[in-house]
């Protein structure tokens, strides 16, 4: 049941990260890889020919799906016109339970629901996925396998899919927006943007290491830089006395929230 044919359809800027992390892997097991999209003016030469979404969708027995949410009602009549039985779905779409799927789908037995994030670009994505009860073992392997290329992989209940995507597919945005006001403020006390870009890349890229090679919990890293009435207890004790660990909290029970909502519209 190995995958031989990989199919897509949507191609955009999702899907092209994936592919350019994974075609390595893809060509050294000999898959060969079927695109559909709407456009195919983004076609260039280091990407494979664009093929009808029939032929994706009859040759392929893994299929991507990667457009955008919204878009999914146009490609529902082709969808719904093969029979799944021996096919694997893989969907990316944010906020759409695999219920939609399973419920449209003629035979639909085998399906992920999987999330990655943007740094899949760098090979560092945070991935998270769900699949169907009945989802065979060999595609959950190929599956993993696969996003495994492009960095982590975690398996979760598609329950807790809502604050996944909160979690990780918004998480980084709200780090960079961390970022962007420790930069904001740097300028604000005269240095250049330079300056301030280089400390925070140099910041970040400290406490990435520090997270990846030491197991204490962080509690003690935070410890350790903490002296007696310093610097960094005075910041701490302003954070706790703001309450920022409950506001924080906020930024992401919110995204949780609206994930929520856009998943009922499914
Ligand atoms: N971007 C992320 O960081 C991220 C992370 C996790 C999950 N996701 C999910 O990934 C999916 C894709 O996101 P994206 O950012 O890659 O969006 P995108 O760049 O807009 O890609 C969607 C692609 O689907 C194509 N498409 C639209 N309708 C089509 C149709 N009827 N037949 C064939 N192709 C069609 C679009 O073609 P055109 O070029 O003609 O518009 C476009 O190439 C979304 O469902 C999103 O929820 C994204």
């Amino acid at each position: 049941m190995a995958a031989q044919t990989l199919g897509f359809i949507g191609f955009g800027n999702l899907a092209k990260t994936l592919y350019h992390g994974f075609k390595d892997d893809l060509f050294k097991h000999n898959i060969r890889l079927l695109i559909n999209s709407r456009s195919t003016s983004a076609n260039t030469s280091d990407l494979p020919d664009y093929v009808s979404k029939n032929t994706v969708l009859a040759d392929s027995d893994v299929i991507v799906i990667a457009v955008k949410p919204q878009q999914l009602s146009s490609i529902m009549p082709e969808l719904t016109a093969i029979n799944w039985t021996n096919k694997c779905l893989v969907s990316l779409l944010a906020g759409v339970p695999l219920a939609t799927f399973k419920q449209t789908l003629p035979g639909l037995t085998h399906a992920f629901r999987v999330m990655p994030n943007t740094a899949a670009q760098f090979k560092q994505s945070m991935t998270t996925y769900s699949c169907l009860e009945t989802t065979h073992s060999d595609y959950e392997m190929f599956i993993t396998s696969l996003f495994s290329s492009l960095g982590s992989i975690v398996k979760i209940d598609e329950s807790n899919m809502d604050f996944s995507t909160a979690l990780c597919g918004s998480g980084p945005a709200f780090l960079f927006q961390l970022f962007q006001d420790m930069i904001d403020l740097a300028e604000a006390e005269g240095f250049s943007t330079q300056q301030a870009r280089l400390m925070i890349n140099q910041i970040v890229t400290g406490v990435a290491d520090s997270l990846n090679n030491r197991s204490e919990a962080i509690p003690t890293l935070i410890k350790e830089i903490c002296s007696p009435k310093g610097t960094t207890e005075a910041g701490l004790d302003f954070y706790q006395t703001n309450k920022l660990s409950d506001i924080w909290k906020t930024v992401f029970q919110t995204a949780k929230n609206r994930s929520e909502e856009l998943s009922k519209k499914f």
